[in-house]
């Protein structure tokens, strides 16, 4: 009955003793980011899915598809899961900044700015939806290897944290300096030189890469802002990469920041903040086995106060930035099944109203996904099919050669695992008007994100009087 061609752990969904329970098996509720299913999926009593005790065809109805359905329960809990684990395994003060590159939207900062985490953005627009949500200034931190100055004069005019990531951005923030009332509060992000396992494409700790100074800079950088009375330099900040399952490079990185923590400190910079990144993975089909979030705050928290004890550091407050883990399992995307064409010995293709421009993730980094559909989740998946997308691109799939049961036009399936990078990522490719986004809870749905319409795609075209048609 599922439609992973890997083995999986879901349960038969459709067995009457499941009715009401919830769905995956073998679900752990404190790691929603190791479960296949957001928390609140259930299978009820007409043995159709639901999710936050609403029914995913009924949402399919109700708001059109393709859909993003984001559960609250499941990303409340993935933001309790990192503060507890913080809490039970660092022994000094510690904060999650959510990396809302994941997932940006007004609501979503609401609910995770309640929850008492931080933010992560990366552009003028991240930082408005942010303040915009009620993420408190103090609790925001800017990136970017290119910010504009108008981004950088917004984020030390609101009060944000600025993330040094190049000596452009010390120029612009000097240049800036004048017109400011307050020091800019400072990070420093440099290159770690670790190497993980993950998609080349979002591996970012290596040496050869885009973002922050390269470490034999950092002891220039860091004279260099010793003498910037514009700013205080209070953190330091490193990312290795994303989708990451292993636990070893953030161990290393430990000792990397702490080396650079001793470093900046000795030359006066009242450091306090050190900040690892994001980067834990999540599981999109059965086979993926990431750590829980408590095994990965665990193994960063023990490494970085082993690594400043062993170099006499006051303890600093620990940041991290997750994005996926947060926020991926909560979101699940309903499409309606379209078309059907079978090559007979080759392949059968189903089709969706949707594709590349909601999940460009298949086509950018060949992700895989695990599927159901949302009124049969428990019927024998039967055939081998592959779910393509409706954009005019061959590579334009969702799921390939994945078991479904026998699929016709009008079902809606419901792909898991898409809270991140995919509203986030998402195009007007052939002009296809962004899905609507939303939230569910306690069998309430409510829109965060309204459907785009066609006419909105027209609405920055400018035709040029010359080149009107003639009437
Ligand atoms: N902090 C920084 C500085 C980052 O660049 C990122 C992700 C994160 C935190 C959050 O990482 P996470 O916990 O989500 O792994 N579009 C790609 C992922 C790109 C990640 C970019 N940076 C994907 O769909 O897989």
């Amino acid at each position: 009955m599922v439609i992973s061609s890997q083995p999986t752990g879901l349960d038969r969904a459709g067995d009457e003793g499941l009715c009401g329970q919830p769905f995956e098996a073998d679900r752990d509720p404190a790691s929603p980011n190791r479960n296949l299913t957001p928390l609140t999926t259930t299978v009820d009593s007409e043995g159709r899915l639901t999710v936050g005790g609403c029914r995913l065809s009924e949402l399919a109805r109700t708001y059109g598809t393709p859909l993003y359905v984001l559960d609250e329960a499941t990303l409340r809990a993935c933001c309790r899961a990192y503060r507890q684990a913080l809490e039970t395994h660092y022994p000094g003060p510690s904060l999650a900044l959510y990396a809302s590159k994941a997932n940006s939207s007004v609501a979503v900062t609401a609910l995770v700015a309640a929850e008492g985490l931080g933010l992560d953005a990366v552009s003028a627009g991240e930082l408005l939806t942010a303040l915009q949500g009620g993420m408190p200034a103090d609790r925001i931190v800017l990136h970017g290897n290119n910010k504009s100055r108008d981004e950088l004069a917004l984020a030390a005019r609101r009060g944000v944290t600025v993330v040094l990531d190049n000596w452009r951005d010390i120029e612009l923030l000097t240049d800036l300096a004048p017109g400011l009332t307050e020091p800019v509060r400072l990070m420093l992000r440099f290159t770690p030189g670790i190497e993980c396992h993950t998609h080349e494409y979002i591996r970012t700790g290596h040496l050869d890469s885009k973002f922050g100074f390269d470490p034999d800079q950092l002891e220039a950088v860091l004279k260099h802002l010793a003498a910037c009375s514009w700013g205080r330099l209070t953190g330091l900040h490193a990312h290795i990469g994303s989708q990451i399952f292993e636990l070893q490079p953030h161990r290393d990185l430990a000792g990397v920041m702490a080396d650079a923590l001793a470093l900046a400190r000795s030359l006066g910079h009242p450091v306090t903040d050190l900040n690892v990144g994001g980067g834990l993975g999540i599981r999109y089909v059965a086979s993926d086995d990431p750590p829980s979030i408590e095994e990965w705050v665990r193994a960063v928290a023990e490494a970085v106060a082993q690594a400043c004890r062993q170099r006499d550091l006051e303890l600093p407050r620990l940041l991290c930035e997750p994005g996926r883990s947060l926020v991926a399992s909560a979101g699940v995307t309903l499409y309606a099944v379209g078309s059907r064409k079978e090559i007979p010995g080759l392949r059968t293709y189903l089709s969706v109203d949707g594709g590349m421009s909601d999940n460009p993730r298949p086509i950018t980094y060949q992700s895989q996904y695990t599927a159901l559909l949302a009124d049969r989740p428990g019927a024998e998946a039967s055939e081998t099919v592959t779910v393509a997308g409706k954009h005019c691109e061959s590579g334009d799939v969702l799921l390939r050669d994945v078991a479904l049961p026998p699929a016709t036009s009008g079902d809606v399936l419901a792909v898991f695992s898409t809270g991140a990078y995919n509203a986030s990522m998402a195009s007007n490719y052939n002009r296809i008007p962004r899905p609507a986004a939303v939230l569910v809870h306690d069998g309430l749905a409510d829109v965060v994100q309204r459907r785009e319409q066609p006419e909105d795609l027209l609405r920055y075209d400018v035709l040029p009087a010359r080149l009107s048609p003639v009437s």
